[in-house]
């Protein structure tokens, strides 16, 4: 058999090799001391001496691919045989899984996240996911920031080469949510948000937000107070907290506020986290600015709404008392598995 058809012939057999016994019969044929393989090699004395080098080196690699190859699927059937053994005898149950394993653990932010979602979905809010980019008019001017406003200022923002931003808050989500839920409804968006800055234990340039609105008829902030509390109730999973709401400034909602929670490590008396106040900042808030609901769709004078957006990676600092921000995004298995436990 010449190069061209040996190869040919391995490709062929190789392909029909399924059981042990496959094995050993085409080893036999084309690997042994009488194979095909060494066969050929055997006529390296009827080669051209100066063609034999090129030659002794084409044969050695054909040899020991096929040598790979064969293995390969030696090692295969060898598994498939114990598996189909082990399987069938009843004192031996491979599902079990092995002693002293490293598990996995969910994500801090993916508890805390999944708690706001079950939270807010009893209570009927619809959780809706945002693209991670958005245009600059999503996450500035729908929201009542035009361009030159000094709130654009707060949020150093990432800019990308098409003219389109990192998403900087989850609000940018309100616009979306109002054309397609509009004019009455309550939703939530959870995600993925970036500042252009430096990081320190309190700054992280990629952190997580929720953001909830709850649009209708006469909602006024007597409807944000209470949401507020029982989703702080819910959260803290406490009812002893109590809530208060302090004057603040947003351009998206009008009157704004800070919803500001008894503090959860003191329970109110005063202690180096909460600087003594009794009190923890935990929700920005407000009640929808007309300009917003206008942008999207809904007429202001028939219909008023809250908004909301918080820190869901400030509430799991709050929870297990992580001191430094950077933490959530070391990819530190230890750290990130022992917090929540
Ligand atoms: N988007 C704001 C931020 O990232 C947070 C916020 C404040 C959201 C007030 C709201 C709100 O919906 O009403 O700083």
């Amino acid at each position: 058999m010449d190069i061209s058809n040996l190869k040919k012939a391995i490709d062929q057999e190789i392909a029909g090799v399924k059981t042990e016994d496959d094995v050993f019969a085409f080893h036999q044929k084309f690997l042994s001391k009488s194979g095909e393989i060494t066969k050929l090699m055997a006529g390296i004395k009827d080669i051209a001496p100066e063609k034999r080098g090129e030659f002794g080196k084409t044969c050695n690699a054909i040899k020991q691919d096929t040598e790979t190859r064969l293995f390969k699927i030696q090692d295969e059937i060898k598994a498939v045989a114990l598996r189909e053994k082990l399987m069938s005898d009843p004192l031996v149950d491979i599902t079990i899984p092995r002693l002293n394993t490293k598990r996995g653990t969910l994500h801090p932010i993916t508890i805390v996240t999944r708690d706001v979602e079950e939270v807010l979905e009893r209570m009927g809010f619809i959780v809706e996911e945002g693209n991670e980019i958005a245009t600059e008019f999503e996450n500035f001017e729908s929201i009542n920031i035009p361009k030159h406003h000094p709130a654009r200022d707060m949020q150093d923002t990432f800019w990308l080469s098409d003219g389109r931003v990192l998403r900087t808050h989850t609000s940018m989500w309100q616009n979306y949510m109002m054309k397609k839920y509009g004019p009455s409804f309550r939703a939530i968006c959870p995600g993925r948000c970036f500042r252009n800055e430096a990081t320190d234990a309190t700054h992280e340039n990629t952190f997580f937000q929720v953001e909830g609105m709850m649009v209708g008829k006469d909602i006024s902030i007597a409807n944000l107070l209470y949401f507020m509390k029982e989703i702080t109730t819910a959260l803290l999973k406490r009812d002893d907290i109590e809530v208060r709401l302090r004057p603040s400034y947003f351009p998206f909602t009008e009157p704004s506020f800070e919803m500001d929670a008894t503090c959860v490590f003191c329970d109110g008396k005063g202690c180096p986290i909460c600087k003594h106040s009794g009190w923890i900042e935990l929700f920005p808030c407000g009640m929808i600015h007309p300009r917003v609901l206008e942008m999207g769709g809904i007429n202001p004078k028939e219909y008023r709404g809250f908004a909301f957006g918080f820190g869901l990676t400030r509430l799991a600092m709050l929870r297990w008392g992580i001191k430094d921000i950077r933490m959530f995004n070391s990819g530190n298995l230890d750290f990130l598995a022992g917090v929540t436990k």
